[in-house]
């Protein structure tokens, strides 16, 4: 009887002890998967860290009058083979949408303060940036990379009129969208036309901010809209619709 007792006991022992080891790798397995989880969570954000790229703070002072960059001011088609400085960049993407109050609104205005517009930079020659295709983001006033490599000269290697694109050369290339949505909120009305005119008013900012660093720009509309959805990565209801390569007029 006490044999049986104590078989029994050392029987419940065993299974008492299985049951901790079982429980003890379990706990151990969820340590581990949850270790692992705060390691990838911290390499992600990381990453995310890398991706983005924060831009020198644009001046709001000085510069020449708008009436002189506004006299100066010509479409320019032909540069210098030098870079573009990061606050030279920084400078032309505020113009041309940065945010200049704590309630968001811009350097240019915007129907209803709907903001339809997104500006991209293709970096050829930057210095103190990698060649690549980058969004900006206004309210960090940062660049975010879409992806790394000039992508100019491949942009832009359809030859006009048996000649070879002049914006192929370009160091930078600053490109304007429209998200129609943003504006189409008005049930009935095609309210789409206003995100032209916004790109034409972000464009003239940067326009004027060109004359103003001393540097030339044009604007163009005639690209290839396949060819630059595809470098920008667009989503349908987002369009290309203003095109401006930028140097150092030659
Ligand atoms: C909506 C629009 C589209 C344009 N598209 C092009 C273009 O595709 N290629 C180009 O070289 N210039 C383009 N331009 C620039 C014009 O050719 C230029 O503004 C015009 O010749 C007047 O010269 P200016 O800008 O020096 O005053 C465009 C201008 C505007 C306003």
């Amino acid at each position: 009887m006490l044999l049986m007792y104590s078989l029994q006991r050392s029987y419940n022992y065993c299974e008492i002890g299985e049951k901790m080891k079982r429980i003890g790798s379990i706990a151990l397995a969820s340590i581990a998967i949850i270790i692992m989880a705060a390691m990838a969570v911290s390499v992600s954000s990381k990453q995310e860290e890398s991706d983005m790229v924060s831009l020198p703070q644009p001046r709001t002072d000085g510069g020449i009058s708008v009436e002189k960059a506004l006299f100066e001011r010509r479409s320019i088609r032909s540069f210098k083979n030098e870079s573009l400085t990061l606050d030279e960049v920084s400078q032309l993407l505020w113009a041309a949408q940065g945010v200049t109050d704590d309630k968001g609104h811009r350097t240019s205005p915007s129907a209803m303060a709907s903001y339809p517009l997104e500006v991209y930079l293709l970096a050829g020659n930057v210095t103190g940036l990698s060649a690549g295709v980058y969004h900006y983001s206004p309210h960090g006033h940062n660049l975010t990379v879409i992806s790394l490599g000039n992508k100019i000269d491949e942009l832009f290697s359809s030859s006009l009129r048996g000649k070879k694109d002049w914006r192929a050369l370009s160091p930078a290339v600053i490109i304007i969208t429209g998200v129609f949505e943003r504006i189409n909120k008005v049930p009935g009305q095609d309210l789409s036309r206003f995100v032209y005119v916004e790109t034409g008013t972000a464009a003239e900012n940067l326009l004027l901010e060109v004359v103003s660093l001393g540097l030339g720009a044009t604007y163009t509309a005639g690209f290839d809209e396949n060819r630059t959805r595809e470098c920008l990565g667009l989503a349908r209801g987002e369009d290309p619709i203003a095109v401006l390569p930028v140097g150092r007029k030659a």
